[in-house]
């Protein structure tokens, strides 16, 4: 397939529930890393049980995702060393959301309910405000931002011991 494709490939990795559907998850990420896959899109939408509706369960998105989406991209950029791109879904509604998504360690963020409320000009309002963002935080570019707060939760513990230490 490789050899065929002309367009980047990205694999959408379904979100995890249980210790054994998170090595599952893992497991698959390894394998797109081997195979050349061109990243992973990582969901924070979640299958939630609703009596209301025929099936009693559906999949859950919007905004009640958005931490379990920063977590999901966060684990995996983690475990991968950010050698793989990564797509962050669900929840993102505006330029915070996508700065805060860069930050925990994706490329690219992508959005569906963002869209149905708020229009198609939201996409340029992310871009914009991210701009802003970045800037007012002196950030040059989204490589730059990348992982950035797994970076800086790593360090803490380091930082604050040694502020321990001179107290
Ligand atoms: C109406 C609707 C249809 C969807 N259809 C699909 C689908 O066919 N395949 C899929 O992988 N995800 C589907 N999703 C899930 C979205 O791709 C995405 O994972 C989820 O909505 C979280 O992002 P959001 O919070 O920005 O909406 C659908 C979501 C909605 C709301």
């Amino acid at each position: 397939m490789n050899e065929r494709r002309r367009k980047p490939l990205f694999v959408k990795i379904r979100n995890y529930n249980s210790d054994e559907e998170k090595d599952n998850r893992f497991e698959l990420i390894q394998l797109c890393l081997q195979l050349g896959v061109d990243g992973v899109t990582l969901p924070g939408s979640h299958i939630a049980a609703e009596p209301r509706l025929a099936p009693g369960r559906s999949n859950l998105s919007g905004k009640a995702v958005f931490g379990k989406t920063l977590q999901n991209v966060q684990d995996v950029y983690r475990a991968t060393g950010g050698r793989l791109p990564i797509k962050a879904l669900g929840g993102v509604f505006t330029a915070r959301d996508a700065f805060e998504a860069i930050a925990a360690g994706a490329s690219a963020v992508e959005l569906l309910t963002g869209l149905v409320y708020e229009g198609w000009s939201v996409a340029q309002q992310i871009n914009r405000g991210l701009l802003e963002l970045m800037s007012s935080h002196g950030i040059a570019n989204v490589v730059e931002l990348r992982g950035r707060s797994t970076l800086e939760l790593e360090r803490a513990p380091t930082t604050r011991a040694a502020s321990a230490v001179a107290h």
